[in-house]
C-alpha cells in the first residue's frame, strides 16, 4: 500500500509539519489525526467548502475534481486554481508527495 508525505504549510504562519499518510486517507484526516485544524462542517462528504485547502505540490495524483467539488469551492474563502476540498483529497496508489496549505481557520464557515 502506497504510503506519502504530506507536508502541511499554514497561511496564519504556523510552521509547516510533515506526516505521513497511507492510501485511501484524504488531506481532511491526515489533518485531523495530527491534530490540525482543519473546518469539515459537512463531516468529510463534499457538502460544504469549509475544508477548503490549497495543493502546492502533488495536484497531479490526486482524484479529479468533481462538479460538485467546484461548486464547493466556489464558495470557499479566497479560491484560487489551486483550490481543493481537503476531504476529497485522497490518497491514492500513484499519489506522490503532497504539500498542502491551510487557509486562516477562524472564518464562520458554510
Ligand atoms: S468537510 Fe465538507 S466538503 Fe469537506
Amino acid at each position: 500500500m502506497n504510503t506519502v508525505n504530506i507536508t502541511f504549510q499554514f497561511e496564519d504562519g504556523q510552521p509547516e509539519q510533515t506526516h505521513v499518510a497511507a492510501e485511501g486517507e484524504s488531506v481532511l484526516d491526515v489533518a485531523l489525526n495530527n491534530d490540525i485544524q482543519l473546518q469539515h462542517n459537512c463531516g468529510g462528504v463534499c457538502g460544504c467548502s469549509t475544508c477548503h485547502v490549497y495543493v502546492v505540490k502533488g495536484e497531479e495524483h490526486l482524484p479529479e475534481i468533481s462538479d460538485k467539488e467546484e461548486d464547493f469551492i466556489d464558495r470557499a474563502v479566497n479560491p484560487r486554481i489551486n483550490s481543493r476540498l481537503g476531504c476529497q483529497c485522497v490518497v491514492q496508489a500513484a499519489t506522490q508527495e503532497l504539500v498542502i496549505r491551510i487557509p486562516p481557520q477562524n472564518f464562520l464557515g458554510h
